[in-house]
């Protein structure tokens, strides 16, 4: 495997930072994810117009121009022959002696890009089984919309559901209202057969596969409202399932081991995810 680290291809197991970098020290760095499929680059626009978000959010440089960008991405899923699978790419703040406050400007952001395939067997596995997942009191920062390396607390709780024989963490909020999971976005079809998704204007981060599958909804004109919504609503929902640039609408069979409907995949998360679009620069 090959790793891109600041204008250099380096075999991965010599891939490597400076201890001083702060990502390493305040997690204070940003990053996307996404998926490549059949060669493609899923939804590749929209992820580097988040990446500048983040980086506008957190006023930190940005490493590198769009399409210069796009051509290392490439570089790198080339280099490693990735097809089907997914590249990981991070910016941090820099290396600069520890110190809270910014460093000097002209310090150089970190940029690092990592690619791996995965295999899609068992990625196939979990939309024919669904998953189990545990929901969570929402325990993290205010600034949730931006795609920050600082996830502590979803580590945590992803662990906490692997020991509890789940697989994903749900979190909600102090109002009892669902904002999403640990990796991902949360959504339901509703009782009376709506799509339901929180806002994106607080609580979660604004998922790629989210804005792509509210146009899939809309092209296949399933129902939908943007909307809050409580654990309750979800244990009596018809469906349940999480989207993320690493799984389109994995369903959710069993929250807090309580059974979803007749815990099996329900059809609407197995419609959208057919008809998902698959938007690739
Ligand atoms: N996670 N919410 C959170 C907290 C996330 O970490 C993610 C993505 C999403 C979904 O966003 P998108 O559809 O743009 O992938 C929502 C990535 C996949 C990760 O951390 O591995």
């Amino acid at each position: 495997r090959i790793a891109y680290v600041n204008g250099r291809y380096l075999p991965h197991s010599d891939a490597a930072i400076h201890i001083e970098d702060r990502g390493f020290q305040f997690a204070d760095g940003v990053y996307e994810v996404c998926e490549v499929r059949d060669g493609l680059i899923i939804d590749l626009t929209r992820h580097l117009d988040r990446l500048d978000r983040s980086l506008r959010e957190l006023r930190m440089a940005s490493p590198m121009a769009r399409e210069p960008l796009k051509l290392v991405i490439r570089e790198v899923l080339r280099r490693n022959r990735v097809r089907n699978g997914l590249f990981y790419l991070q910016v941090t703040r820099g290396v600069a002696r520890r110190d809270h406050y910014f460093p000097a400007a002209g310090t150089s952001p970190t940029l690092t890009i990592t690619a791996k395939s995965v295999d899609p067997q068992p990625a196939r596995a979990r939309y024919e089984t669904g998953i189990k997942v545990i929901t969570v009191p929402e325990n993290r920062w205010d600034r949730v919309d931006i795609k920050t390396v600082g996830l502590l607390p979803n580590v945590l709780v992803k662990q906490q559901a692997k020991d509890a024989g789940a697989q994903d963490a749900i979190f909600v909020d102090a109002a009892g209202k669902v904002t999403e999971a640990a990796s991902s976005n949360v959504w339901i079809v509703s009782a009376d057969g709506v799509l339901v998704t929180r806002p994106a204007e607080h609580g979660i981060l604004r998922g790629v596969t989210r804005t792509t599958v509210l146009e899939v909804a809309a092209s296949l004109s399933v129902p939908v409202e943007e909307r809050e919504f409580t654990v309750e609503e979800m244990l009596a929902a018809r469906e349940v399932f999480l989207t993320s640039a690493t799984g389109s609408c994995v369903p959710v069979v069993a929250v807090d081991g309580r059974t979803i409907a007749n815990g099996h995949p329900g059809s609407v998360a197995a419609a959208l995810r057919g008809a998902f679009l698959h938007i690739a620069e």
